[in-house]
């Protein structure tokens, strides 16, 4: 048993990860890794909150999202990957803890109200109750420290919230997560917005470097510079963000900057670099993620292996909450059992 402390985060699996993942989030996972005892969960379920019409996709993306976990140094040998769907608990203990909320306090979860705003769609249930779902995803294994991005706030100050009436009410049993947010640099789409799967502006880890240089060279830079020997603008300049993360020469990085502000260097040629530079960085990645996707069949058996890692722990964590909350608690059952025979009840 590990004397480490437990961190637990997740994903969605919503399909292919891409580089705004990579730096941020993956990056911190990696490093975790060294000083926690580290739980990632697939969270399947989640993804029927909102997309319960597309069942052939869950599996798909999946994989495909285990596969870009493992080739951005998720280390299975050391850390469990969780299919939650396969954990009963999971959907158990979140209907436990839907006893201890109140439906106005979850109508005011931030991501619960843009969600219904931007889908204009009338709200499941299941929809409602998404962070309760994923308190339980935390709880059950009663981790201390979840690293999540900013969006996932008001999810874990809800988890805070439960743990506490929880311990409150039926004894100490839960600590009280803690966010662990992670320093993320600006990575903005190649057209400069957000970069998102919906809006096809995102560099997978999929892509090959071709696919990656093409991307590159479709960027958009800066709209005020005409040609090449007009000043240009490195601030909000999508080509220097990622230049600033990729380009391990941070000196002759600096030049470049001077000569695009002179007007000295086109985009073209900034563009290449980049384009070289990024191919050159995830190459031992795109290694690993080939090694995987050669053979699926070993990502099932990660799979496996670390669903049955994290069952027993979720098993014990459902019985010591279904105790205190009264239960199918053997002890009571046996001992009012033994009362009430001797008068005949029960027989
Ligand atoms: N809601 C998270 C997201 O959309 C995914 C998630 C589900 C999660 N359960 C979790 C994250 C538990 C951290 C801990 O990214």
């Amino acid at each position: 048993m590990s004397t480490l402390k437990r961190i637990l985060t997740g994903h969605r699996p919503t399909g292919p990860r891409h580089i705004g993942h990579l730096y941020g989030t993956f990056t911190n996972w990696k490093a975790l890794q060294d000083d926690y005892d580290c739980f990632f969960l697939v969270a399947d379920l989640h993804v029927l909150t909102t997309d319960y019409e597309h069942p052939a996709q869950i599996g798909k993306h999946t994989l495909e999202m285990v596969t870009d976990w493992l080739a951005a140094g998720i280390d299975p040998q050391r850390s469990a990957l969780i299919l939650q769907s396969a954990i009963p608990e999971h959907v158990q203990l979140s209907m436990l803890f839907a006893m201890l909320v109140t439906v106005a306090r979850l109508e005011r979860v931030p991501t619960y109200k843009e969600q219904t705003k931007a889908l204009n769609l009338k709200p499941s249930l299941g929809l409602l109750t998404y962070p309760v779902l994923q308190a339980a995803d935390i709880l059950l294994y009663k981790a201390e420290t979840v690293p999540v991005g900013e969006d996932q706030l008001p999810h874990l100050e809800l988890t805070r919230e439960i743990a506490r009436r929880f311990n409150q009410l039926y004894g100490k049993t839960f600590p009280e997560p803690e966010a662990l947010l992670s320093s993320t640099p600006r990575i903005p789409g190649i057209d400069n917005r957000t970069m998102h799967t919906s809006y096809g502006n995102a560099i997978y880890l999929k892509d090959t470097p071709e696919e990656t240089t093409r991307k590159v060279m479709q960027m958009y830079t800066d709209p005020t510079r005409l040609r090449a020997t007009d000043p240009g603008h490195v601030e909000g300049n999508p080509v220097f963000d990622y230049l600033d993360i990729f380009d391990p020469d941070a000196n002759a990085l600096d030049e470049t900057k001077a000569l695009y502000r002179a007007g000295k260097v086109g985009d073209v040629a900034v563009k290449e670099h980049l384009a070289q530079v990024m191919n050159d960085a995830l190459a031992p990645l795109r290694e690993r993620r080939q090694q995987y996707a050669a053979r699926p069949s070993q990502l099932i058996d990660i799979l496996n292996e670390g669903t049955g890692r994290a069952r027993p722990v979720a098993q014990e964590t459902l019985q010591e909450v279904m105790d205190k909350m009264g239960l199918n608690t053997h002890t009571v059952l046996k001992a009012l059992a033994d009362a009430i025979v001797p008068q005949g009840v029960f027989c």
